[in-house]
């Protein structure tokens, strides 16, 4: 069936969240932002339509059953098990084990917090072995000069199956693509390609969908893996990443603290494995090298314990990490005091210093209450309460915990301690790092060599520690 080539028609594109209008409004009616609808025309073409062959004959569509879907000899790749390494084990792991040949990856983050040494490492990684992929890295920012600069920075050798290219235009990538049939393709950055079909500018919203409609039907139907990097800005001065994510299979976000060196990739969406795992890379001066012991970038090395911190072992993904957790009691002057926390969430704090002002009878009402995650980690397991609960305890007592404990519990309202997920994954991790205590419930199975304190219940606390502190009175008690 022929489609119809419609005449463009004028649209107002929200660039912030791709909401169109019919007519111009100072105030996006999907998103409320303010001044982000910019006049667009509509595309004359449909959307996504494939540029090049795909590799199955035009015969209407076709389905097969589910038992052969892997077996499938024309599906380009149709194997997701064939996956490819990306020669990065955190990466790897981030997307569940390799990249999936036909799969399209979305990499988002911050200007300047490293996606494309990222994706410059990932060739060099990918291509290895004697019967390597073949990887076209195309930019949009850099010239091919630039890019083999950085690439020699980053010690990325010279080699003929990675092609460089500085392109804008999506035609002229399928062009090259046709050319040279890599099985990896890399577009830096989403925002500034274009499709000569439309006549919208680079990074608008229209265009944005139409450069990942297009990548998504090259990616499914020639079988080549594709990532595309996504800047994130906060101004809404581009139109983010967030408009194409349903579109992909994968959504990568690569993260990090002000004035941090280490790097934290999430998947936030994957198609072909876990959202729940993290990888963990450091920025240096060759470009960015994999934490092996990411719990280390996390603990505070210091000679004695001090009041109001508490470590624990939080699980990310199929990673253990642990962590210390920091709180400040203070005085407060204000009618409601603040609870403010960093890396952990405000409700949850709120929760706990309410267990805590209950059942430990703490007068936490008149206190303000800060928290912070050490790190610049950002914690949703529950099985941190425990050593939160035991940090903000810590603080109001004045009183110091022993050093060498890890704190592994969840808290419920009643104030009883509860069980955590794979107490043993994080026990062992515990022991790695030399801590030789575990503070938790009942039924947690300590690794030979660590000590095993049970606390059930909150109001257990004190008991815990042989002397009780007396309010308010430091206790000098020794880290180790
Ligand atoms: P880049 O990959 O260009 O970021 P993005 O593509 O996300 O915008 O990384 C830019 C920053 O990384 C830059 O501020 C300098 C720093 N950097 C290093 O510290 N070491 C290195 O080896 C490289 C290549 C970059
Ligand atoms: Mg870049």
């Amino acid at each position: 069936m022929k489609i119809k080539a419609k005449a463009p028609k004028l649209v107002y594109v929200c660039q912030n969240c791709g909401q169109s209008c019919a007519r111009w409004l100072g105030r996006c009616p999907g998103c409320e932002e303010w001044n982000t609808l910019v006049e667009e025309r509509e595309p004359s073409a449909p959307i996504g339509a494939p540029t090049i062959a795909r590799r199955r004959e035009p015969g209407g569509p076709r389905a097969v059953p589910l038992t052969d879907a892997s077996a499938d000899e024309e599906g380009a790749s149709g194997n997701a098990h064939a996956r490819m390494t990306t020669g990065s084990r955190e990466l790897d792991r981030v997307l569940g084990g390799g990249m999936v040949p036909d799969s399209f990856i979305l990499l988002g983050g911050d200007p300047g917090v490293g996606k494309s040494t990222l994706l410059l490492q990932l060739a060099r990684g990918a291509i290895a072995g004697p019967d390597g992929p073949k990887l076209l890295y195309c930019s949009g920012e850099e010239s091919v000069e630039q890019i083999r600069g950085r690439a020699r920075r980053l010690g990325v050798g010279a080699s003929d199956r990675i092609l460089l290219a500085s392109e804008t235009w999506l035609e002229g990538v399928f062009a090259l693509v046709e050319e040279h049939q890599p099985q990896i393709l890399v577009l830096d950055s989403l925002q500034t390609f274009a499709s000569q079909a439309l006549e919208s500018s680079p990074g608008s919203v229209s265009q944005l969908r139409e450069v990942a409609a297009r990548l998504m039907t090259l990616a499914k139907g020639t079988g080549i893996c594709v990532w595309i990097v996504g800047h994130v800005t906060k101004d809404g001065a581009i139109a983010g990443p967030k408009v194409v994510e349903h579109m992909v299979d994968t959504v990568l976000y690569f993260e990090t603290e002000p004035g941090q060196s280490f790097r934290l990739l999430r998947a936030v969406k994957n198609r072909f494995g876990s959202t729940r795992e993290l990888g963990v890379f450091q920025m240096e001066g060759e470009g960015l090298r994999e934490v092996e012991n990411p719990s280390s970038l996390f603990l505070t090395e210091r000679a004695h314990a001090v009041p109001g911190t508490a470590i624990t072992c939080s699980l990310e993904g199929s990673r253990p990490l642990l962590v210390e957790l920091q709180a400040l009691v203070a005085g407060s002057n204000l009618a409601s005091p603040r609870r403010t926390s960093v890396g952990f969430e405000p409700a949850r704090l709120s929760l706990l210093a309410a267990i805590l002002e209950r059942h430990l009878k703490l007068p936490l009402a008149k206190e303000d209450l800060f928290f912070n995650v050490a790190g610049g980690l950002r914690l949703a397991d529950p099985a941190c309460d425990l050593a939160a609960a035991v940090a903000i305890w810590s603080s109001a007592e004045d009183f110091a915990v022993p050093g060498d404990m890890v704190f592994l519990g969840e808290l419920g309202l009643t104030g009883e301690v509860r069980r955590v997920s794979q107490p043993s994954v994080r026990a062992e991790e515990a022991k790695k790092l030399g801590f030789r205590t575990i503070v938790g419930p009942k039924g947690l199975e300590p690794p030979a060599g660590v000590r095993h304190l049970v606390i059930n219940r909150i109001e257990e606390l004190g008991a815990l520690f042989r002397d009780p502190p007396p309010r308010r009175q430091a206790a000098a008690a020794p880290a180790n």
